[in-house]
């Protein structure tokens, strides 16, 4: 497992790997569940969106974090490589597969249904693109910091962190309440 920073990583190959049948455990599933096809496969699918969606914004909200704790420390340190190996695996392992998972499973859900149609479904969906290119922000982050090229200071990622927890809230209520 990854330690804190400044401390030597070990298990790194480890946390990959059960990363990565955690992944083909969840495709697996869904897979079965569209062969299987029960009555209530929307409810199925549904429960297997939210719980991308929650691997998803954990990471979100947890990868800007660790941005703050990256620029503050110097460039080159023990602690700067550990960040770069911890950034790298987060958003690998968790944070791009439990996108598109949500993705996938949120279109199917919206056309089955709801054809596609509905005020909050159409602002839900603008505001996921948004949270998405959020997504692809902190993507590049993780590639300039492992170039020791990030030029933010640590401010500026206590700002970025806040962005995906206003989005999540925005969404949760449009999808929830459908109040147009
Ligand atoms: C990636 C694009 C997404 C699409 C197209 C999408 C679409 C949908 C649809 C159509 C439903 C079913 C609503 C219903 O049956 O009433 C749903 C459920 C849900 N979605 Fe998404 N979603 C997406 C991403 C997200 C994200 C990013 C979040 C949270 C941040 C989220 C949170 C939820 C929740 C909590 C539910 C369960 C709502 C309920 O059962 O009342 N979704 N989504």
């Amino acid at each position: 497992m990854n330690g804190p920073a400044g401390q030597t990583t070990h298990g790194g190959t480890g946390a990959a790997r059960r990363a990565a049948v955690a992944v083909v455990i969840f495709v697996g599933l869904a897979a079965l569940l569209f062969w299987l096809a029960p009555r209530d496969l929307y409810l199925w699918i549904k429960a297997l969106h939210v719980i991308a969606v929650i691997a998803w914004m954990a990471g979100m909200l947890y990868l800007p974090r660790l941005f703050v704790y990256h620029a503050e420390v110097p460039v080159g340190s023990p602690q700067s490589e550990t960040f770069k190996v911890m950034e790298r695996r987060l958003l690998r392992a968790i944070i791009n597969p439990a996108m598109v998972v949500s993705w996938v499973l949120g279109l199917w859900l919206a056309w089955t249904g709801f054809g596609l149609t509905g005020g909050w479904l159409h602002a839900k969906i603008l505001l996921v693109l948004l949270l998405s290119g959020v997504h692809g922000y902190l993507s590049r982050a993780v590639r300039l910091f492992a170039e020791d090229r990030n030029a933010r200071l640590p401010r500026h990622w206590r700002i970025v962190n806040e962005v995906p927890t206003l989005l999540m809230i925005v969404i949760v209520i449009l999808v929830i309440v459908k109040p147009f």
